[in-house]
C-alpha cells in the first residue's frame, strides 16, 4: 500500500509578518508548498493537505497547479497546532509521512529515506549549527525521549543542537491511538504533534531517528529564511541545467526560476534572470537580460534586454534596452531602445533604433503587424492597429498611422530648414565655445 502523505499548511505564518499565507510565498518563482507537493507526488498520489488559515486561498493556488489533492480544513480555533492540523485529516493508508508545509527543499528521496527503518514512528534529525526556532529532540543514549518546542525547553534544553524537521513517518496503529490524548498544555496553548513522541515511548512504540541535512530539511518562518532557502534551490536549480548542458557565467549573479526550461546548447552571461513557464532553446542571453513566461529560440537576446510574458522569438537578435511583450518575431533584428508590445514581426525585417509601437491608445490595446524584409528605420512611431506589408521602407522619424503596402515608402517628416549664418547672428560675436 501506497504510503499517505500529509501536508500541513493551515498556519498563518506568524513569524512572516505577511498577509499572504506562510506556505504561499514564492521560493524561485513557485509558492513553498508547490514545491512540496511536486516532489511528495514522485512518491504516492495519496496527498492530504491540511489547510485552515485563508483556506480558500491555499487550496485555488494548489488547485491551479495540481489534480487530486485532498483537503481537510482545520479548526484553528478549538484545534490550534500541528497536532490539531493532523487530528483533521482521514487516514486512508497504514503509514503516513506527515510534513510540514514551510520546507521547501525536501525531495522524494528525502522522503524514501524516512520510509526506510521499520519503526512506528520515525522522526528526521537535524543536527543544527544554529538550533534557534526549532524544537529540541533529547536523545538518551541513542534513543529519542521526547521533542520539546523552543518555548517549552529549560535553559539547558535550549542547548540541545538535535532539532526536529518536522517530517515524520508514523504507522496508522500509533497515529490512531495517539491523536484522542492530544492536549494543549503547553506555552503556546497549542495542540502540537510533537507530543506524539513522549506518548509513542510511553505505551511501547518504537521510534528512530534518521539524521538529515538542514539544506534539504529547513523549515522557513521569516523572510530571512526564505532567502536562504531560496538561494539553495537557486544553485541546485543551476546545477541541475549546467550538467544538462547550459553554460551559466558567473552563477551567483544569475537567477532562474523553477520552471525554466532549457533544451540544446544555450549560454547565460551574468545578471540574467529568466522567470515563469519560459522556454528557451539553443540561444545565448547576455549579460542583465530580463525573460518571463516566453518561448526564446535559436536567438541572442541583450545584453540589457527585456523579454516580457507571451513573447515568442525565434532566429532573431534583440540587442540592448529593447523591450518586447506579447509579439511573435521570427528572423528579426532589433538591436536598439525599442519597444514592441503586441506585434507580429516576419522574417528579414530590420527594427532600428528607438522603433516604438505605440499599442496603448489609452483605453485599448492594438496589434501591429509587420510582413517580411521591412525595413523600419530609426525613431519611428507604428500606431496600433496598423499592418506593414512584405518589403516596404519606413523612413527614420516616421509616424505611421496607416497600413503600408507592399513595396512601398512611408514617410513623415516636417520639412528641414537650413538657415545660413544663425549662429554669429544668435550669439553675437563671442566665442560660444568658452562661454
Ligand atoms: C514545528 C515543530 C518543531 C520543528 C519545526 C521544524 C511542532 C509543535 N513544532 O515548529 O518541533 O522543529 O516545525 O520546522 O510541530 N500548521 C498547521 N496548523 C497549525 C499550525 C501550523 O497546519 O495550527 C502548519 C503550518 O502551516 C506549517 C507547519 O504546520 O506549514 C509548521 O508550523 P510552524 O508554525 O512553522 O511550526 P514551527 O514553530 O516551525
Ligand atoms: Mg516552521
Amino acid at each position: 500500500m501506497d504510503p499517505q502523505i500529509v501536508v500541513l499548511a493551515a498556519g498563518k505564518g506568524t513569524r512572516m509578518k505577511s498577509s499572504l499565507p506562510k506556505v504561499l510565498h514564492k521560493i524561485c518563482g513557485k509558492p513553498m508548498i508547490y514545491h512540496i507537493i511536486k516532489e511528495s507526488l514522485k512518491l504516492t498520489s495519496n496527498i492530504a493537505v491540511i489547510i485552515g488559515h485563508e483556506s480558500e486561498t491555499v487550496k485555488n493556488a494548489l488547485e491551479s497547479e495540481f489534480d487530486n489533492l485532498k483537503f481537510f480544513l482545520q479548526d484553528l480555533e478549538n484545534l490550534p497546532g500541528t497536532g490539531g492540523a493532523v487530528k483533521s485529516v482521514e487516514i486512508t493508508s497504514d503509514r503516513i509521512i506527515i510534513l510540514n508545509g514551510d520546507m521547501p527543499l525536501i525531495r522524494q528521496e528525502h522522503l524514501s529515506r524516512l520510509l526506510e527503518p521499520e519503526s512506528d514512528l520515525t522522526i528526521g534529525v537535524i543536527e543544527a549549527e544554529d538550533p534557534k526556532g526549532y524544537g529540541r529532540v533529547i536523545i538518551n543514549n541513542g534513543e529519542i525521549v521526547k521533542i520539546v518546542e523552543e518555548k517549552d525547553a529549560t535553559e539547558e534544553e535550549k542547548r540541545v543542537k538535535s532539532v526536529n524537521s518536522g517530517v515524520y513517518a508514523i504507522t496508522r496503529e500509533l497515529l490512531e491511538a495517539f491523536l484522542p490524548t492530544l492536549s494543549n498544555d503547553n506555552a503556546q496553548k497549542e495542540y502540537y504533534l510533537t507530543d506524539i513522541v513522549e506518548f509513542a515511548i510511553n505505551e511501547g512504540f518504537e521510534v528512530k531517528p534518521v539524521f538529515v541535512d538542514e539544506r534539504s530539511f529547513m523549515g522557513v518562518n521569516s523572510k530571512y529564511e526564505l532567502s536562504v532557502a531560496e538561494d539553495i534551490m537557486q544553485s541546485r536549480i543551476q546545477k541541475d541545467l549546467m550538467l544538462n548542458g547550459v553554460t551559466i557565467r558567473s552563477p551567483k549573479t544569475v537567477f532562474i526560476e523553477a520552471g525554466v526550461k532549457f533544451e540544446g546548447e544555450c549560454e547565460i552571461e551574468p545578471g540574467v534572470v529568466i522567470k515563469g513557464d519560459t522556454f528557451i532553446k539553443s540561444s545565448h542571453i547576455k549579460a542583465n537580460s530580463v525573460i518571463e513566461d516566453s518561448k526564446i529560440e535559436f536567438s541572442v537576446i541583450g545584453p540589457f534586454a527585456r523579454i516580457r510574458p507571451k513573447s515568442d522569438i525565434r532566429d532573431s537578435t534583440i540587442g540592448n534596452f529593447t523591450e518586447i511583450k506579447k509579439s511573435s518575431l521570427k528572423g528579426v533584428k532589433a538591436g536598439h531602445l525599442s519597444y514592441i508590445g503586441d506585434s507580429e514581426i516576419d522574417e528579414g525585417t530590420n527594427i532600428g533604433a528607438g522603433v516604438i509601437t505605440c499599442n496603448y491608445d489609452g483605453k485599448n490595446k492594438h496589434k501591429t503587424v509587420i510582413g517580411k524584409g521591412v525595413f523600419v528605420g530609426s525613431d519611428s512611431q507604428l500606431i496600433a492597429p496598423v499592418t506593414i506589408e512584405d518589403e516596404s521602407f519606413i523612413a527614420a522619424g516616421t509616424t505611421v498611422t496607416k497600413n503600408v503596402k507592399s513595396g512601398s515608402l512611408a514617410i513623415s517628416r516636417a520639412p528641414l530648414k537650413i538657415l545660413d549664418g544663425f549662429y554669429k547672428r544668435f550669439f553675437g560675436n563671442k566665442d560660444a565655445a568658452k562661454k
